[in-house]
């Protein structure tokens, strides 16, 4: 028969792994359980804590073996890692809808946001900055820093558990610059109107930075029709990298009217050219960089992208949505203290409940294999597309168990 000569002689056991390869490649998106199946540590620990570091896959271990490897053959083969860095830069910008030259690949995100702040004028009425209670400490930080630089530092008090757009509303006006804002916060699990916040911003001429780590890689998102300004976040968590990758989102049009105080060869216009006395900007969000890369995370942030994308964010976005109602509400019906909003609309993967003594808890509860984490007095569970019911319902199991009310 023609042809048949080609087959290797188990041609048909070859055919079928070959048919599995590009279906679960290239065709059809990994399922939820497929996904979870990535993921070594889930076979033997409940882990429910994504919010400080997303669980160890497979495919981002082998990533940095490839890495090795490449190390191993090529001694120091800088072009093929230059490449690779380029490759996560396009890959990001994809998962977000933004373009490859609106993002600086950033060693975290502290750094993402010192470059905007170190590149923006407060010598002008416009010299306001006005942050929300929930920011994630370094975000403050470097927005306090700019004091000295002429900023002035107002703050959008929170009420309770809740950071509404009312909040920022009596504050944001014609002498605010920036408006930094976490969508997602870290402490409580609170989700920002960050469409609404965006949308005031414009409206009254000052500009809205997202700090969306608590949120990237747990949903979609697309920044053209968010219509933000900038957008810091960081591989290690929901996009399943490990530290060191982070990333900065520019919108095109405010590229280069900024030039940040913090920089370094990998902003110029062409960093092979090794020009000591030129400082020019490459005209790319690529100016906003500094440094040699963290190319072995550039590897890992890459495989952990990639293997999102093979199940789609919109399916991790639905699991989770299912496992943070699942438990908010079994939470509630135990009149555990929960400090996330009950509304969906409200919330990202996180759930926060507060109990007496929140990091011996976490103890408690690691020693039963369940791993979590505390901010305060709040214990944070927090949900992938990679947990189950199951995992969802061992929390509660064990919260009962320990008897906290
Ligand atoms: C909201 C938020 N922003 C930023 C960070 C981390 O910033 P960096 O990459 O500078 O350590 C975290 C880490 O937990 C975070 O939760």
């Amino acid at each position: 028969m023609p042809g048949e000569s080609l087959l290797p002689p188990n041609g048909i056991v070859w055919g079928f792994h070959v048919v599995m390869y590009l279906t679960a490649t290239f065709i059809v998106p990994l399922t939820i359980d497929d996904f979870r199946a990535r993921f070594p540590i889930l076979a033997n620990r409940v882990y429910v804590n994504s919010c400080s570091q997303g669980a160890l896959s497979l495919d981002v271990e082998a990533a940095f073996r490839t890495f090795t490897e490449s190390w191993h053959a090529g001694g120091s083969p800088w072009d093929g890692w230059v490449e690779e860095i380029e490759r996560l830069r396009g890959l990001f910008a994809a998962s977000i809808g933004a373009a490859a030259d609106e993002i600086a690949v950033m060693p975290s995100a502290s750094t993402a946001i010192a470059a905007i702040a170190t590149a923006l004028r407060f010598d002008h009425p416009r010299s306001q900055v006005v942050l929300g209670e929930f920011e994630f400490p370094t975000s403050a930080h470097v927005w306090l820093a700019q004091q000295r630089r002429g900023a002035s530092v107002v703050w959008a008090k929170a009420h309770g558990d809740t950071l509404p757009i009312d909040a920022y509303a009596s504050l944001v006006d014609d002498r605010t610059l920036i408006v930094p804002a976490t969508q997602v916060c870290f402490r409580n699990g609170y989700r920002v109107d960050i469409p609404a916040l965006v949308k005031l911003c414009h409206e009254r001429g000052a500009w809205c930075l997202v700090d969306d780590y608590q949120r990237t890689g747990s949903g979609p998102i697309d920044v053209h029709e968010l219509g933000v300004d900038f957008l810091v976040t960081g591989a290690l968590k929901y996009q399943l990298g490990a530290a060191g990758i982070a990333y900065l989102y520019a919108r095109r049009e405010l590229i280069e009217r900024l030039e940040p105080l913090v920089t370094g060869w990998f902003g110029r216009v062409e960093p092979f050219a090794f020009d000591i006395k030129r400082l020019d900007w490459a005209t790319s969000a690529r100016r906003f960089e500094a440094g040699t890369p963290p190319v072995p995370n550039a590897y890992a942030a890459a495989a952990g992208i990639e293997l999102l994308q093979s199940v789609g964010l919109e399916t991790i976005e639905r699991q989770i949505a299912a496992l943070v109602e699942r438990f908010v509400s079994g939470a509630r019906a135990r009149g555990l203290d929960v400090a996330t909003p009950n509304d969906p609309a409200r919330r990202g993967p996180l759930v926060v409940i507060r109990v007496r003594d929140a990091a011996a808890l976490v103890a408690r509860l690691s020693a039963q294999g369940i791993i979590a984490s505390s901010r305060d007095n709040g214990l944070r569970v927090s949900f992938h597309g990679y947990n189950s019911t199951d995992d969802c319902d061992a929390v509660l199991a064990a919260l009962d168990a320990e008897g906290i009310r």
